[in-house]
Parts: structure tokens; sequence; C-alpha cells
């Protein structure tokens, strides 16, 4: 029975069970409920060691299973989800987890890691709650903000299956996909305030054949956003806002990172967001990494500030300002069939390298208006074709002025 299928009977069985005891139905050989390990549902008491007991034995376990009851909430200051472990391991998440407030934890770099797990459901209808708020107040005098913890850190973990949660308010990012192979997350809801800072729904690196699959995304940053060395990532079915919408990078801050490749964003919205679709390298880089394949289809953009972005002179601060051009190479982007409404009058911002000028950028039915009227697309640096005259595109609005 692969992970999915488990995780759907285990549904199925407590909705046909009500509320029997699930360690009843599983007997206690492979069911490890937090709150026979000790967890106090009271929403105050910490309850890390309940959480780490319980995820060791089910860990152990072949086919193991730490459950969170539902309509329970728990404190958890610290989780570290550590493998490798005995087969499957699941995380029935159908309660609340409550990040502590206190600031001074705001020194670790994340709340709840799995970490060298192969074979990983997290599935449920539970709740992470990151608390963020007070962390967030902080970022105003700027110096306390800087380390706050992401919430759930996705490391060094291959097969994975995420279903049905939700992230609620972090202190920083909510999701971190790290060094992970074969992930799949489906029907989740990440949401946290439009301004609060740099709570990114879902930030993947370093990873390759992840899906984002059908979940409600709005935070304060990026909704998605793919780092250095991801290969063949599908998001498809996202809605996204409010936020900075679905990011590639920034790249090239870093010497040592690794090219991009096989992108996927299909049947995606944006509402609401500062950014559509960007794409964002810093000027000058340190790496000369390749972004290559990279397609988005079938996209509806409403009140979007630059709905279609890349943006090869990243520099914020002034820090490196005429300094130098992006050494990142980007080519074989295609927009198909991108549409909906802009907030400003530019539609298309495509500014390239001039040292590495992008290669085969493809527009094809991208109509982006502005209070019903046509929007600007500007471009500089751009090679490759604009597929004006390609028969299937109809409405292809705007055109790049070469
Ligand atoms: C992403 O979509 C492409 C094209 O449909 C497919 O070939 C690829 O296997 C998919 N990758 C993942 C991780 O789902
Ligand atoms: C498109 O995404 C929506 C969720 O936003 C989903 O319900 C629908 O099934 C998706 N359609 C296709 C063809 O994948
Ligand atoms: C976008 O903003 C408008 C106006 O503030 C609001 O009415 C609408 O509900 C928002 N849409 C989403 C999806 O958040
Ligand atoms: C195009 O973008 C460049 C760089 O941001 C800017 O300097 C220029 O004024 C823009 N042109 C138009 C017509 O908006």
């Amino acid at each position: 029975m692969n992970s999915q299928s488990i995780c759907s009977w285990i549904y199925m069985l407590l909705l046909f069970l009500f509320n029997w005891n699930i360690v009843d139905v599983f007997g206690q050989s492979n069911n490890f409920v937090v709150t026979n390990f000790g967890a106090l549902a009271d929403g105050i008491t910490d309850s890390k060691q309940a959480f780490a007991d319980a995820w060791k034995k089910a860990c152990q376990t072949p086919g193991g299973i730490v459950t969170v009851p539902t309509g329970k909430t728990f404190l958890v200051s610290i989780g570290e989800f550590e493998g490798p472990c005995n087969g499957q391991t699941l995380l029935q998440m159908d309660g609340t987890l409550v990040a502590s407030e206190d600031s001074k934890l705001d020194d670790t770099e994340f709340w709840i890691t799995f970490h060298k797990i192969d074979d990983l459901v997290l599935c449920g209808t539970g709740i992470f709650d990151g608390k963020g708020a007070l962390s967030w107040s902080h970022c105003d005098e700027s110096s306390s903000c800087h380390h706050r913890p992401a919430s759930l850190r996705i490391h060094a973990v291959t097969n994975a299956n995420i279903q049905g949660i939700t992230s609620l308010n972090s202190k920083m990012f909510h999701f971190q996909i790290h060094n992970s192979q074969n992930v799949n997350v489906e029907n989740i809801r990440i949401t946290a305030p439009h301004d609060s800072p740099n709570t990114d729904g879902i930030h993947i690196s370093n990873s390759r054949d992840v899906k984002i699959v059908n979940s409600i995304i709005g935070t304060g940053d990026d909704c998605i956003s793919l780092g250095d060395g991801c290969t063949n990532v599908n998001i498809s079915g996202v809605a996204c806002g409010p936020g900075h919408g679905i990011s590639i990078g920034s790249l090239g801050k870093y010497s040592d990172e690794e090219d991009i490749s096989g992108i996927t964003v299909t049947n995606c919205s944006l509402s609401n967001t500062t950014n559509g679709l960007r794409i964002k390298t810093w000027a000058p880089s340190k790496s000369s990494i390749v972004v290559s394949d990279i397609t988005y289809a079938d996209i509806t953009l409403d009140n979007v500030k630059n709905p279609i972005i890349i943006d090869q002179h990243y520099c914020p601060h002034d820090e490196c300002q005429n300094k130098g051009e992006s050494s990142v190479q980007i080519k074989g982007v295609k927009y198909i069939n991108v549409r909906g409404s802009s907030a400003t009058e530019d539609g298309i911002e495509v500014q390239c390298s001039k040292l590495k000028p992008c290669e085969d950028v493809e527009f094809c039915g991208v109509e982006l208006k502005l209070n019903g009227g046509p929007t600007i697309a500007n471009c500089s640096n751009v090679g490759g074709q604009f597929l004006e005259s390609n028969p299937s595109c109809h409405d292809l609005l705007p055109l790049c002025n070469k």
C-alpha cells in the first residue's frame, strides 16, 4: 500500500469509527498517541519530550504512526523528528501544535524538523501554529529580527507525502524543503498576514522531484520560492495571495550555487500579490549557474503589481549598485496562457543581464490588462523568439518590443 492510500485509509477509519480510540483499532503495536507519552493538551505545558518519545517509538517500528489527536492543542517548543527509521513513518496530525511565543527561543533555526527520513507521511487536518506575531514586531527594530525559526523543515528526506495540514503564522518561513527528493505536497493551507516579514510559504532548495498541488497560500512574502539546485519541480493548482508571488531566486549571491532546471508552474492563480511569476538574480553574481527549462502555463492573475518579471539586476539596499552584471544564464522560459489584471502598467518586465542575455524566452497567449486597457512590456537583453505569429496563440498581447 502506498503512503497516500494509507493516509486516506486512516481518514476513512477515523470517519467510520468516529470516537473510537485509534489505539484499540491498531493495537498498541504501531500507533503511538502523543497523550500516551505524557503530552499535555493544555496548550501551555511544553510537550516536546512526549513528541520526541512518541516519534522515537514510531520510527523504530515498521509502519509506525505518531498520532496527534483531533481537537487537542499542544505546546511544543521544538520538535526534532529524525531518521533513519524502520520503514514508513507517519505523523497523523489532527490536533494543533503551537510554538512558544518566547522570543528567547528565536535563536533556533527551525521549530519542527524532519531529518534523514526515507518514506515520511505527514497528513491530517491539524494546524502548526508558529505564533509569529511577537517576533514579527521586533522587525521594526531590525536587530532582534534576524534569527527567527522557520516552522517546518524537511531536510535530507526522500519519498515524503505531506497532505491536508495547515501552517499558520510562522515566525520566519513556513516550510523549507532542502536536500530532499520525491516530496509531494498536496491540499495544504498556509496563512500569515500580508505584512508579516519573511513568512515565505514554501522555500525549496537543492531538491529534486518535488510536487506542490492544490494548495492555498497567503503570506507576507513569496508564496513559493525556489532556491538554487532545484530540478524537476511541479507546482500546480496553487492559489497564491496575498504575498510576493511564485519566485525563482534570488540566485547568484553565493559561489557554490547549483543549476536550476525543469520547473513547471501550471493551473495557478495569484491575487493581490506584489509579484506574479518572478525570476531574480543578483548583479553582480558570485556563481555562473544556468536556469533552464522553466514553464508557466494556465495562470490567472488578479490585481498583481508585477505579473511577469525577470530581474537580473537584483541588489537590495544599494549594496552593489552598478558594480557589474549578473553571470547567471537564464534560458528556455515559456509563458503560455497567462492572463488577468495587473495593478500597474508594467505587465511584463524582462531585464536580463548584458553579460548573459536571456535565451529562448517565449510568450504565447499572454494577456495582461490594467483597468481593462493594455499594459506595457519592457524587455532588455532578451534573445530568442517571441511567438507573435504562432498560429496556436491567440490574443498575444502585449508583445515585447525587442
Ligand atoms: C512534472 O511534470 C512533468 C511534465 O508533465 C513530468 O514529466 C514530471 O515527471 C513531473 N514531475 C513531478 C515531480 O511530478
Ligand atoms: C486546477 O487547480 C484547482 C485548484 O486551484 C483544482 O481544483 C483543479 O482540479 C485544477 N485543475 C486541473 C486541470 O488540474
Ligand atoms: C484582493 O483585494 C481586494 C481588495 O482589497 C479584496 O476585495 C479581495 O478579496 C482580495 N482577494 C483575495 C483573493 O485576497
Ligand atoms: C524599462 O525598464 C528600465 C529598467 O528598469 C527603465 O529604466 C525604463 O525606464 C523602462 N522603460 C519603460 C518604457 O518603462
